[in-house]
This record gives C-alpha cells, sequence and structure tokens, in this order.
C-alpha cells in the first residue's frame, strides 16, 4: 500500500504528538482504530555535561520513557493494529525481552492472546516481570535469540493462526520509522548523525526509510549519517564492515551483557547494511566495559538511565570522537532504546557507596560525618 503524501510540518503540528500523528506515512487501513497507549512523542534532550564529547553537540532520544519502557511500542502500536484489522486472535515474537513486554501489552489491549519466546535465563529481569504481569504464555529456549527466531518462524507455518510480530513483519519497522520524523520535528533540522545500537538490524533499517520518506516528500533536503553500534560478543555486522564483506559474519554464540543485542545472525541485515551504506555511515563495536561505562556516564553526569544495550549508543559515539570519526561542530542524535529499570542487574554492577546503620542514632552519626559531596 503506497502511502499518500503528507501534509505540511505546519499541520502535522497542530495534532497530538506521537506515532500515529503521522498516520499518513502509517500502512494502515482507513476506518482501522489505532491500538494505542500513547506511544512515541519521546524527550528529545541534550547532552551538556559530558566534556568526553569534546563540543561535539549530542542530543538523546529517550525511548525509554514509551509506555513499556523501549522503542518497541512504536512497532507493535502500528502492527498489532494491523493484526487485528485482519481479526488476528493470537500473537507470537521470539524476542531479547523488549519486544515481548511490548508485544504483550498491546495484545492485551488488542484482545489477543500473546505467546512470547525468549532465550532462556538471558532475559532482564523488569522484562520478564513486565511479560509476566501482562499475562503472556512465556516459552524459554536454550541458546539465544536466534533459536527463539527460528523457533516462532517455524510455529507460524505450521500454525497460520499465530500471527508474528518479529521485525521480519514490515509494519513494526513502519511504526519504528516514526523516530525520525519526531527527531526532525523536535531538532527543526536534519543532524549530522544518528547513532542506533543494532541487534536484529530492524530499528537502525526503520530510521533510514523513515529519513528518505521524510526526503521524498521534500520535507527535509538532506539525509544524516548513520552509525551502527554493536557489542563486542554480538558483532555480525560491525565485524562484516571492518573486513569489507557484504554479509553478516555469524555469531553462534552470541554473548553480551547488553542482553537486548545478543543476537549473533540478524535477520535485517540486508536493509540494514544497505541503510549503513547509503548514508556514508559505519558500524562499529564497543566492547562490554565501555558499554557499562557509558551507561554509569548517562546516568551520573545526565540523569537518564538506560538499559545497556541503549549505552552502546553512547559508547559507540565515542568511540567514533575520540578516534576523530565524528568532529567537533557536527551534531549527533543518539538513540536511547530502553529504559534502566528494565535490567536491574545492570545497574546494580555500578560502583556505589553503601553505608549499613543498626539504627536511627548511628545513620545520623554516619550522615552528618559525610557533609557535602565534593563536585565532581
Ligand atoms: N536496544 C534495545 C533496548 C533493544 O531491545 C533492541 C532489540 C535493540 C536496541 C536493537 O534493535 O533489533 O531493531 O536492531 N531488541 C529486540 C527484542 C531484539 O527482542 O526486544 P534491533
Amino acid at each position: 500500500m503506497e502511502p499518500i503524501a503528507p501534509p505540511s510540518w505546519e499541520q502535522w503540528s497542530k495534532r497530538s504528538p506521537g506515532v500515529w500523528r503521522y498516520r499518513e506515512l502509517l500502512p494502515v487501513p482507513r476506518g482501522a482504530v489505532p491500538i494505542s497507549l500513547g506511544e512515541g512523542a519521546t524527550p528529545l534532550t541534550r547532552l551538556n555535561r559530558i566534556e568526553e564529547l569534546r563540543g561535539v553537540s549530542v542530543f538523546a532520544k529517550n525511548e525509554g520513557v514509551n509506555p513499556t519502557g523501549s522503542f518497541k511500542d512504536r512497532g507493535m502500536t502500528v502492527a498489532v493494529t494491523l493484526a487485528r484489522s485482519i481479526g488476528a486472535r493470537a500473537v507470537i515474537v521470539a524476542s531479547t525481552g523488549n519486544t515481548a513486554s511490548s508485544a504483550a501489552a498491546y495484545a492485551v489491549r488488542a484482545g489477543m492472546k500473546v505467546v512470547i519466546v525468549v532465550p532462556r535465563g538471558k532475559i532482564a529481569l523488569g522484562k520478564l516481570a513486565q511479560s509476566i504481569l501482562y499475562g503472556a504464555v512465556i516459552v524459554e529456549v536454550e541458546g539465544s535469540f536466534d533459536k527463539a527466531l527460528e523457533a516462532v518462524m517455524e510455529a507460524t507455518r505450521r500454525n497460520r493462526q499465530l500471527y508474528p510480530l518479529n521485525s521480519f513483519n514490515p509494519w513494526r519497522l513502519e511504526g519504528q520509522k516514526t523516530i525520525a520524523f519526531e527527531i526532525v520535528e523536535q531538532l527543526g533540522f536534519v543532524p549530522d548523525w544518528v547513532v542506533v545500537p543494532v541487534g536484529n538490524a530492524g530499528n537502525i533499517s526503520a530510521i533510514w526509510k523513515g529519513f528518505r520518506e521524510l526526503h521524498r516528500y521534500g520535507l527535509i533536503d538532506r539525509l544524516p549519517r548513520l552509525a551502527g553500534i554493536q557489542a563486542s560478543g554480538a558483532a555480525p555486522l560491525a565485524s562484516a564492515w571492518r573486513k569489507g564483506l557484504r554479509e553478516p559474519v555469524v555469531f553462534e554464540h552470541p554473548e553480551t551483557v547488553a542482553t537486548a543485542i545478543r543476537i549473533g545472525k540478524p535477520i535485517n541485515w540486508p536493509k540494514a547494511l544497505r541503510a549503513v551504506e547509503e548514508s556514508n555511515g559505519v558500524f562499529i563495536d564497543v566492547s562490554d566495559e565501555e558499554i557499562l561505562s557509558a551507561q554509569r556516564l548517562l546516568a551520573r553526569r545526565e540523569g537518564i538511565a538506560v538499559e545497556p544495550a541503549s549505552a552502546a549508543s553512547l559508547a559507540g559515539l565515542l568511540r567514533l570522537v575520540g578516534d576523530g570519526f565524528i568532529e567537533r561542530g557536527e551534531t549527533v542524535v543518539i538513540v536511547l532504546t530502553g529504559h534502566g529499570l528494565k535490567d536491574p542487574d545492570a545497574m546494580m554492577k555500578a560502583d556505589t557507596i553503601r553505608l549499613i546503620a543498626r539504627n536511627p542514632e548511628e545513620a545520623s552519626r554516619i550522615v552528618s560525618r559525610l557533609g557535602a559531596p565534593s563536585e565532581s
């Protein structure tokens, strides 16, 4: 279905903010009622206390404030609305956690059953807890996300009643492309770079599609460069890029603290590779140490709590700035894909001062001895 030409920025700006503000550019049948929880319209926050950014102007698109705590809600509102409009009664999804909890919430809202397939022991606690609370049927499979996805593809071939909600379903990406629309609206111009963590490689493809559409309709006159960031232990695209290969280097046993992007065989790799090539961008990978240190930096200098996969954006940016690839004076948007609360275990890894008092007197003695905190 070819989308019809969009209205002008002025007309758009009069509508309420969020994914459905851009309905002319979404592939939804006329008259379909959106299954929505108020997704999108996330803050774009200027980062100004991280001096390691060396004069690069950086904005964070904080997708963690979406209804279930990640950017997945943008895609899910569109995909579940479409699933409903064709009469689907049950949805299924393989996930490292965020897609699962988002699918569960939107399926509930649409009155549908939901089955999620996740890698056993490798999904962050907050995501598992959400899925339990929303009442999803949870299937845990040994191994990585890639095995879970194989299981879902096979199950949907066998049982046509199960509507698949993974990002090989193009409607998810249609919703996620609204990140690009909001970046341009909020910034008022096209940034030089957009930095995105990459797992199954859907989101970076979706964001590129969004920019391309705005360009096609004459709403912007240039395009950003894209940087796709992977974790070193799960870096099929970054490894391929480094070696100049035109297909991913499969990681049979991906491993990283950023469990959301612990993926060895990204299904959307052709689209993502094309997006990064067309944008004159780059794929790189960052270590778990760099990811956790970026996570603390964002929390402790800027007050933004993200899960490790999202911190990969900042870790990647710091590397690109350090290498001189991104230069002083350029404007960069980093996409912070998921909320810090998703992964309490990762947050607990940060160093801290915790003092234990046996009673109120002791507590007050300790506190008064602490004095004013030093500037850091
Ligand atoms: N960041 C977070 C927080 C994610 O949950 C994901 C993907 C990504 C980044 C990468 O996005 O896959 O489009 O390249 N999570 C999926 C899931 C795989 O199942 O929740 P991608």
